[in-house]
């Protein structure tokens, strides 16, 4: 098992090991004391991993109460979330006690969210069961609900108490669903370690799991500790997100967020080299990587149908907007460029 510890306005342990789920209620305990524990996860993870951890919660002396919702982006609403809170409102849940997030993104963010505004705040436990929660959203304290005008639009920056990360719950992930990390992974290597994307070019992710989960969240953890509210160098964790985001919004959500990403990186790489903002094209071993790791590389929408929707992007400030762009291999900057000057940029991605 390793440990990642995280000094951000709250101070946390991530726990990364294998079979965690069965000893989360001795962990919990002996670090954040027993008390009424509300599980918030989907029907998929319910089924398969809820009575593990209740299980050991109930044996470390912990009340359960459980709150399950349908598996899928539409539960990320404000009505679920509002569901969530009166189900702990009726469950007695007070402020001396927590959520646990049990799942993927998804259960962590509405359960996040649920934790921060709940009685204004409630202690959490985020235990992420896909490889994307693990290396990304279960670390840095973003929760969201998303509103019919957007994704994640409504959130707070509420850091967990404690990341439970138990790997062996990757077991069951769909190939597809396992590459959507892959590709999240990848993306700590370009961004912040040369020679972390050496050893994803020459290594399996699955074979290398606990050194691999570790590795993102270190890299995740120094940048939380140096801009925990993305009001700076946060931001890079972007790369790749701002064609990304537009190649979501295009397939209406079809085409999910790490194949979008992955299809992103080769072309924010690519475009780079080709306006001069980088001296490398490092596209091709981005691209083999990502491939490697079974991730789509190439776009299906025509440019302007991508710049079309790029200029609502979350990284847009007034007439500009900030690309995140490879230096060199294991460092990332922002580029800030007109908005008229996104289209050719996009183009030249191609
Ligand atoms: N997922 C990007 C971030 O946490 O900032």
């Amino acid at each position: 098992m390793k440990t990642v510890t995280v000094n951000a306005s709250k101070d946390y342990n991530i726990y990364i090991g294998n079979n965690l789920l069965d000893s989360c209620g001795e962990r919990i305990k002996n670090e954040l004391g027993v008390c009424s524990a509300a599980i918030i996860t989907d029907d998929n993870v319910n089924a398969l991993y809820a009575d593990r951890a209740e299980k050991s919660l109930s044996c470390a002396g912990f009340r359960t109460v459980k709150f399950v919702f349908p598996h899928g982006e539409d539960s990320k609403s404000l009505g679920v979330y509002s569901d969530i809170l009166n189900f702990l409102a009726e469950n007695h849940i007070t402020r001396s006690d927590m959520i646990i997030s049990l799942g993927g993104g998804i259960p962590g963010d509405i359960g996040g969210f649920a934790a921060a505004t709940f009685l204004r705040g409630i202690k959490l436990v985020q235990m992420p069961t896909t490889l994307l929660s693990a290396v990304d959203s279960s670390v840095g304290g973003k929760t969201a609900v998303n509103l019919s005008a957007g994704k994640n639009l409504a959130g707070a920056f509420y850091q967990p108490n404690m990341v439970i990360c138990d790997y062996s719950t990757l077991d069951t992930l769909p190939p597809e669903i396992f590459a959507d990390g892959c590709a999240e992974t990848i993306k700590y290597g370009v961004i912040l370690d040369k020679d972390f994307f050496e050893f994803l070019q020459n290594n399996d992710i699955k074979e290398n799991i606990e050194y691999v989960i570790t590795r993102c969240v270190e890299l995740k953890r120094d940048i939380v500790d140096m801009d925990e509210k993305d009001l700076g160098i946060r931001a890079i964790l972007n790369f790749g997100h701002t064609i990304g985001h537009a190649i979501e919004i295009n397939s209406e959500f079809e085409i999910s967020h790490g194949s979008a990403v992955a299809i992103g990186m080769v072309m924010a790489s690519k475009a780079a080299y080709k306006t001069g903002m980088c001296g490398e094209d490092f596209s091709g071993v981005i691209c083999e990587t990502l491939k490697k790791n079974n991730l789509p590389v190439s776009c299906p929408y025509s440019p302007e149908e991508l710049f079309k929707v790029s200029c609502s992007d979350k990284k847009r400030n007034g007439d500009t907007i900030t690309l995140i762009v490879p230096e060199k291999m294991g460092k990332c900057v922002g580029k800030k460029i007109p908005v008229e000057e996104m289209l050719d940029f996009i183009k030249a991605g191609f």
